[in-house]
């Protein structure tokens, strides 16, 4: 479905003392929530993982500024009842005062999705047919950017008119770090299957690759979808961090953690913190610092 698109353009207020030195954000990916909260798939309870991460974020010690859900909200195909029942489940982060931010990952669905977020739904949609967000904050721009190309189809999309608005939407801001988030996965090089090729990440990687690594503000580009934590800088992007989160849901290698990730953007850089669901995980509670690229 298309035609709704959500732009929230928050600036948050110095306060009297300045800016604060760093500010805290929990990033979440892959709920994957299905109507009925008792569903299970791969060996987890997608409801009561997200019941679990929600409430480590809400009793969490540090004060956080907003939560992001970085696509694949629900469960498969993005049906009004799995927006339904995640909405019940996100409802004590707004009780709480936190705010959300969505991207739309592979097993969403636009429409469904802003009938039941109706905050979400813009009065003036910047891309047509996208679902894209700009945070204004006093250490880092954030960009969220859509990546669904066709619900329960596994390859994404940035598209023509979502990099132009992109790049015009980053040449505004030129002087504040930015992090831009979207749910798949750079592919540089397609795959293949049944003798074709084969693209499971962003399907127009290369022009949306130059277009961040070209504007030297982009420090980082986070995203979800292969439900696998790790970071990586390439040698080729020029200093560009790659965050790929752990999902709330399930992992495809039981090797692999699972659960929510801590973010402190201080202005010279970003700190990561995992947190594991298991929390005998080796990588539960280890501390990333990332360094921002020169520019
Ligand atoms: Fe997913």
């Amino acid at each position: 479905m298309g035609g709704i698109t959500v732009l929230t353009q928050r600036v948050f207020g110095a306060g009297a003392a300045g800016p604060a030195a760093a500010s805290h954000w929990a990033l979440m990916s892959d709920t994957h929530i299905d109507a009925d909260a008792a569903t299970e798939a791969r060996g987890a309870v997608m409801a009561a993982n997200l019941e679990r991460v929600r409430e480590e974020i809400l009793g969490h010690s540090d004060r956080f500024e907003a939560g992001f859900l970085n696509g694949d909200c629900a469960y498969l195909s993005g049906l009004p009842g799995d927006y339904a029942t995640l909405g019940g489940l996100l409802k004590p982060f707004s009780e709480a005062g936190l705010p959300l931010h969505f991207n739309m990952g592979n097993h969403d669905d636009r429409g469904p999705f802003c009938e039941a977020f109706a905050a979400q739904r813009p009065e003036s949609p910047p891309v047509e047919g996208k679902h894209v967000t700009v945070l204004e904050t006093p250490l880092v721009n954030w960009f969220l950017v859509d990546s669904l190309q066709r619900v329960n189809n596994v390859t994404g999309e940035i598209g023509e008119a979502q990099r132009e608005w992109l790049a015009r939407a980053l040449d505004e801001r030129p002087d504040k770090p930015a992090i831009v988030m979207g749910h798949h996965n750079l592919q540089e090089t397609p795959g293949e299957k049944n003798g074709k090729p084969y693209v499971t990440g962003i399907e127009d990687t290369l022009a949306f690759r130059d277009l961040l690594v070209a504007r030297r503000q982009v420090k980082a580009y986070v995203f979800g979808h292969t439900h696998n934590w790790s970071l990586s800088q390439p040698e080729h992007m020029a200093g560009l961090h790659l965050i790929n989160l752990p999902p709330v849901a399930y992992v495809f290698d039981a090797a692999r953690p699972n659960g929510w990730t801590h973010a402190t953007v201080r202005e010279e850089g970003l700190t990561l913190t995992l947190r594991a669901l298991d929390k005998s995980h080796p990588e539960h509670g280890v501390v990333k610092e990332l360094a921002w690229r020169a520019g």
